[in-house]
């Protein structure tokens, strides 16, 4: 047990300090966001400061059954406010730790407490949700697995936490322009040093034939990470935590945008005495990702197709009669965007650059204020069609709320929580408006949602 401040303070029970602490419940578990530092980069660059949840990146692993309470004390020992948003988690909306919208931010010193129940079995994350584009870039997140009543075949589990770190070269620290015009009008912050679970080439050790669920999480700021398997034979089973109604063997390759996920069963090919991979292909190149050395020969033998996972209950959506709604995103360099609305007022496109604003949403430059994209009554079917008019791609997440992406033939897809859409790709996606709160719909490239593309659905 990590012993919490209130723990230790516990002794000097007549100090002003431990008074000032708010009251939670007993037995609650305290996350603690801090400062800390960690061999991140080889030896030779020496350690690197990164704000942690427990002082650790990823955080500590948040792992319950389905449907039980999770309740985490958020103490806020950073120099900066802060809040949790569990992502992917449908979720009492007071508890989605949207700093602005559904909470204040966590000041310095002050601390929360989240309480939740995880209804849908499947991979998620948690990670800080105010000033998420430097946060999450420092270290702020970490898995948070809800696991099924009975667990599937497999012989092992991997959590693999992606993420693509801006690093300074000269300091060994993290590259401090978290705001840079650059990155924000452009591709978003995109790192120069890969790492699955903060380790640079992640080994493990493995049996041929034997099969592993890989719970692949990108926490990456803005990259998408596109994955290769050698050695290994898979099958995507869930897709941001929610299980695919048949698994979909993995041919070449598949990408996840930032904040994505995606439950890959495999098993392992590779000869003894050799090594398989996952790999993430960077400019046309393979880096591993992590490195499987088979050391042995499983008992089993290899086994067939692995079977779908057990469904979420979730409302079955009605694309007919649903309400439809449109979002239009421009801007960008390289976009048409001449001019928006900016806090209500008209401004153009050097004026936006002025304020650091790039992109907008319906013509109007997203923030926490302005008006809801749609209000919506609890139950409501409702189609939502994208259009990514610019030349990036983007990663669009609705808190709150699983929608299913609709497929060119007008079918009901897989069921998401961020949908990556490229440039001028147009993307429908449909849901039932079941969960009363406010709720965001951003970019999770986080410097694009921190400069327009951010906007809410309210359901009541
Ligand atoms: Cu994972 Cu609003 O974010
Ligand atoms: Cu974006």
């Amino acid at each position: 047990m990590n012993p919490t401040r209130r723990q230790v303070l516990g002794g000097l029970a007549a100090s002003s300090a431990v008074l000032a602490l708010p009251a939670r419940a007993v037995g609650t578990t305290a996350l603690t966001a801090q400062v800390a530092d960690m061999q991140l980069l080889p030896q030779e660059y020496g350690r690197t400061t990164i704000w942690g949840f427990g002082g650790t990146m990823p955080g500590p692993e948040i792992r319950v059954a389905q449907v039980s309470r999770v309740q985490r004390h958020l103490i806020n020992d950073l120099p900066q406010a802060t809040s949790i948003h569990w992502h992917g988690i449908r979720i009492d909306n007071a508890m989605d730790g949207a700093s602005g919208l559904t909470q204040d931010a966590v000041e310095p010193g002050a601390a929360f407490d989240y309480d939740f129940i995880a209804p849908d079995a499947g991979t998620y994350w948690y990670h800080a949700h105010n000033r998420s584009f430097e946060q999450v870039a420092r270290g702020l997140y970490g898995a948070l697995i809800v696991e099924e009543p009975s667990p599937p075949d497999v012989d092992a589990e991997d959590v693999l936490v992606l993420d693509d770190w801006l690093v300074d070269p000269a300091t060994g620290q993290i590259d401090s322009a978290f705001e840079s015009p650059h990155d924000r009008s452009h591709a978003g912050r995109n790192g120069n040093f890969i790492a699955t679970n903060g380790v640079s080439g992640l080994a493990k050790t493995a049996r041929k034939n034997e099969r592993r669920r890989l719970r692949i999480i990108n926490a990456a700021n803005a990259r998408l990470f596109q994955l290769r398997l050698e050695g290994l034979d898979g099958w995507v089973v869930a897709l941001d935590g929610m299980p695919l109604s048949q698994p979909k063997k993995i041919g070449k390759s598949f990408i996840l945008g930032p904040a994505q996920r995606a439950d890959v069963f495999v098993d392992v090919t590779a000869d003894v005495g050799s090594s398989a991979y996952l790999l993430a292909i960077l400019d046309g190149e393979a880096w591993p990702q992590v490195r499987y050395d088979v050391t042995g020969q499983s008992a089993k033998a290899k086994r067939n197709m692995p079977k779908p996972l057990p469904e979420n209950s979730h409302q079955r959506v009605k694309l007919e009669g649903a309400t439809s709604l449109s979002l239009n995103m421009e801007g960008g360099a390289m976009g048409s965007l001449r001019a928006a609305t900016f806090n209500g007022e008209r401004l153009n496109f050097r004026q936006l650059v002025r304020e650091g604003q790039f992109w907008a949403f319906n013509g109007a430059i997203g923030t926490m204020n302005n008006p809801p994209l749609a209000k919506l009554s609890q139950g409501e079917n409702v189609r939502l069609r994208i259009h990514n008019d610019t030349a990036f791609p983007h990663a669009m997440h609705l808190h709150g709320m699983h929608f299913h992406e609709v497929t060119e033939d007008g079918r009901l897809g897989p069921l998401r929580d961020t949908t990556l859409l490229f440039g001028d790709q147009t993307r429908e996606i449909a849901f039932v408006a079941d969960n009363p709160g406010q709720w965001l719909l951003h970019c999770h490239m986080l410097s694009h949602a921190a400069s327009g593309m951010m906007t809410r659905i309210e359901v009541a």
